[in-house]
């Protein structure tokens, strides 16, 4: 059997406890374990000189991690502005904060080709590629252009909108012309997967794209909270807390997770059920991301005033309604978090998936579970339909929900949990990775195209 290259732009450092939040890293990590693979990607460093980078190689229990660097400029046009600046809002329905420019276009493809010309030289004849994400989307083409015959998946993390939305993109059709080289499509949900098929469809190109939703590593996930809800940190913040219940967001700094429309369900919360105040504290992970892009940096300013302004309003001086943290917390330590809180409150405007919620599921005590408020454009709420299911956009019905959530009888969360349970234990990292290869493994073969 060959190796698994699994290629994303962002890969986990292999060494370091605490690693960038973000749930492509996290997924796959649990997916390559236990099989012979290499991971290849961006190191997250800047190159020194202009040349091509040579790749740092490091081998940590089976799986090789290549990794090259990538000049201050290629970093700019390729991840800052063309992926996350562009393809981000773009996929994420957004189309207004899309900041067009076919420059940095040019870059994006520039950095494929690089990655494509840097990892060629690694392959071997019998390797099976998977691909992810959409800073990669014309990689694929890129290797066949350089002659690679072997089979290459490619997986999207991100949601797909339909192709009424897609076209907004100026040249969207090349970017699904370079997606017919990959010899199987893999997306997170089954309207994810028909939107893609449809602008396949009326691009006349043929529709390879099929749901595949990820998971995680429940069992592992589970013995992460058992052991850090006895850390020292927990204990710390259940100290703190005096009996209050806790609410619990965890998720990057990102304008698709709904953050400010949840400080503001938060805060109906506490201004129409006034018998909360004092006995619920509602924290909030958010670790900074893509700090260097405008968007994200307008959307810290509104959360630091949104923060000051609720506490400000409804604080007491002995309680403080807001916690709100943009640092990353250690795995361990944010899984017994989980475990501690009485209510998870998720309520992206669109995600891919959300693997926050699958692991808030599996971190919960069985004989006192706590309960998942999520949205419905979470990628994860129609496995998770047993979760309280609110639309994010309406700060009352988070309100209505957090209050639902928070009065729960024991029965009810239980049977809730028991279901919701049984759902994350069904797909988890491991089965998605098998069922995406086997699949990968069965696909028709993507014809030949020519090079560009
Ligand atoms: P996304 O891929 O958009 O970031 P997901 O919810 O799918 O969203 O994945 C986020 C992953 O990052 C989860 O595994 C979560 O545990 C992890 N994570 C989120 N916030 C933090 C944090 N503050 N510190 C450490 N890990 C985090
Ligand atoms: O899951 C979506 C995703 O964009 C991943 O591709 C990425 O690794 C993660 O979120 C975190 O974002 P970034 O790599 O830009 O820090």
């Amino acid at each position: 059997m060959g190796r698994l290259i699994i290629v994303s732009n962002r890969v986990p450092s292999p060494r370091e406890r605490t690693q960038p939040a973000g749930g492509l890293a996290v997924g796959l990590r649990d997916a390559v374990r236990g099989g012979s693979s290499m991971w290849f990607g961006w190191s997250g460093n800047q190159a020194e000189g202009d040349g091509d980078p040579e790749p740092s190689i490091d081998t940590v229990e089976g799986v090789t991690y290549a990794t090259i660097d990538l000049t201050e400029s290629q970093h700019e046009g390729f991840y800052q502005n063309f992926s996350n600046g562009i393809l981000w809002p773009l996929f994420h329905y957004r189309v207004g904060l899309m900041n067009y420019s076919r420059r940095d276009w040019q870059t994006y493809l520039e950095v494929n080709a690089l990655f494509a010309r840097t990892l060629v030289p690694l392959l071997k004849p019998d390797d099976v590629i998977w691909v992810h994400d959409y800073h990669l989307f014309p990689l694929g083409q890129a290797l066949r252009d350089l002659g690679v015959t072997t089979r290459i998946g490619f997986f999207l993390h991100i949601p797909v909108p339909p192709w009424s939305l897609v076209r907004s993109l100026p040249g969207a059709e090349l970017l699904l012309e370079d997606l017919q080289a990959y010899d199987l499509i893999g997306v997170q949900t089954d309207e994810d997967a028909d939107n893609l098929n449809q602008s396949f469809r009326v691009n006349g190109l043929t529709e390879r794209a099929r749901a595949f939703p990820i998971g995680i590593d429940p069992h592992e996930f589970r013995a992460q909270a058992e052991t850090g809800a006895d850390s020292g940190e927990a204990e710390r913040l259940h100290a703190s807390l005096r009996g209050a219940a806790l609410v619990l967001g965890v998720d990057r700094l990102d304008y698709s997770k709904g953050l400010p429309e949840r400080f503001r369900g938060y805060e109906a919360l506490i201004a129409r059920y006034p018998e909360h105040r004092g006995k619920v504290t509602f924290l909030q992970v958010a670790p900074v991301s893509r700090g260097d892009v405008e968007e994200y940096r307008v959307l810290r300013r509104q959360l630091d005033e949104l923060t000051g302004r609720i506490n400000g309003a409804y604080a007491e001086f002995d309680w403080t309604p807001i916690r709100y943290i943009t640092r990353p917390i250690a795995r361990d330590i944010l899984a017994g978090f989980y475990r501690m809180a009485d209510v998870a409150l998720i309520t992206p405007l669109r995600d891919g998936m959300n693997l926050v919620a699958k692991e808030y599921i599996a971190a919960q005590d069985a004989e006192s579970p706590g309960v998942l408020v999520l949205s419905h454009f979470a990628g994860a709420a129609p496995e998770l339909d047993e979760a309280v299911l609110v639309n994010p956009y309406d700060a009352d019905e988070i309100a209505d929900a957090l209050h639902q959530a928070l009065t729960m009888g024991l029965d009810e969360r239980k049977a809730r949990w028991s279901k919701l349970d049984a759902e994350v234990r069904r797909t988890t990292a491991g089965s998605w990775a098998r069922d995406f290869l086997l699949a990968l493994d069965e696909a028709p073969r993507a014809p030949p195209t020519p090079a560009a």
